[in-house]
């Protein structure tokens, strides 16, 4: 486990407090789609609240080059925060990220060093200027347009990933046909492997995303909390699934009965995830479910 696994692991089990070095230091987690692999991408920051933002400075220890997550964020500026919370437990939130520019950028990371005095040595390390980025939170609040216009993006991107669900479901039918075959076709599997992980990248980007934006809809439509629960549950059950099914892959080179089996498993819970999904959030966003 790297430095930074377990700083994660700690965070989640205690309430988002971390010791060591981080000890007494208010810290969140965010994660972003990796740039080149759309993978989520999750590290610890130090956060400064600002109203109802929150304020992340791309520091790097005042190393000579911008972190990570500040390219990703860049590149695709929907964050997801984890925070510690009064209710006991770190939650997931929806964010849109802001890069602050000039004075109010200047004012900010001169208000960061007052609370930090470490902020002062990295300004001093680096010749960068030190990008300060404003987390502002999803809210539902209003029946508006906004709402309307995220439940038209949750069905773009369940018809993205049904149609990689399709993709995906095709190369185990050639994989499985290339190996049956007399002179079987090598690299199938492989080939399988890598269909596989795009998709899993990208659902697991997908689940990272939504288990922030429903912390929004628990506090907005309360009625909904059942529902919540249900789709947080099997977002879980999905993530183990897909890991299983990346052991099965990696283990059973030519074996592909196996693989196919579970993945038929795992591709049909998902196809009920995505109905059940439209089927209770879309009438709480106001948009029309597709016919
Ligand atoms: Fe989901
Ligand atoms: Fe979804």
């Amino acid at each position: 486990m790297s430095g930074n696994e377990r700083v994660i692991k700690e965070f989640r089990e205690n309430n988002g407090k971390v010791g060591g070095v981080f000890e007494g230091v208010p810290l969140v987690l965010l994660t972003t789609a990796g740039r080149r692999t759309g993978r989520p991408h999750t590290t610890p920051v130090v956060r400064l609240r600002d109203g109802v933002r929150h304020l992340v400075f791309a520091s790097n220890g005042g190393g000579p080059k911008h972190p990570e997550w500040y390219h990703n964020l860049l590149a695709s500026p929907q964050v997801t925060m984890e925070t510690g919370t009064d209710e006991g437990h770190v939650k997931p939130f929806a964010t849109r990220a802001v890069v602050l520019e000039g004075e109010e950028r200047d004012r900010l990371y001169e208000r960061q060093c007052l609370v930090n005095p470490a902020f002062r040595d990295y300004r001093e390390r680096t010749d960068r200027v030190i990008p300060v980025v404003a987390l502002h939170p999803l809210d539902l609040a209003a029946d508006s347009e906004r709402n309307r216009m995220i439940g038209r993006q949750l069905v773009v991107h369940h018809d993205e990933l049904r149609a990689e669900l399709a993709e995906v479901r095709a190369a185990v039918a050639a994989a499985r046909a290339g190996a049956a075959a007399p002179r079987p076709t090598p690299g199938l599997t492989r080939q399988l492997h890598r269909r596989c992980l795009t998709f899993c990248y990208g659902l697991q980007l997908h689940h990272t995303r939504e288990d922030g934006s429903f912390t929004a809809f628990e506090q907005h439509f309360p009625h909904l909390a059942p529902v919540i629960t249900r789709l947080r549950e099997e977002h879980k059950a999905v993530e183990e699934a897909l890991a299983r099914l990346e052991q099965v892959l990696q283990a059973s080179d030519e074996d592909l009965a196996g693989v196919g089996a579970e993945l038929d498993r795992v591709l049909d819970g998902l196809e009920e995830h995505f109905a059940y999904e439209e089927a209770h959030l879309l009438p709480a966003l106001g948009t029309p479910r597709p016919s």
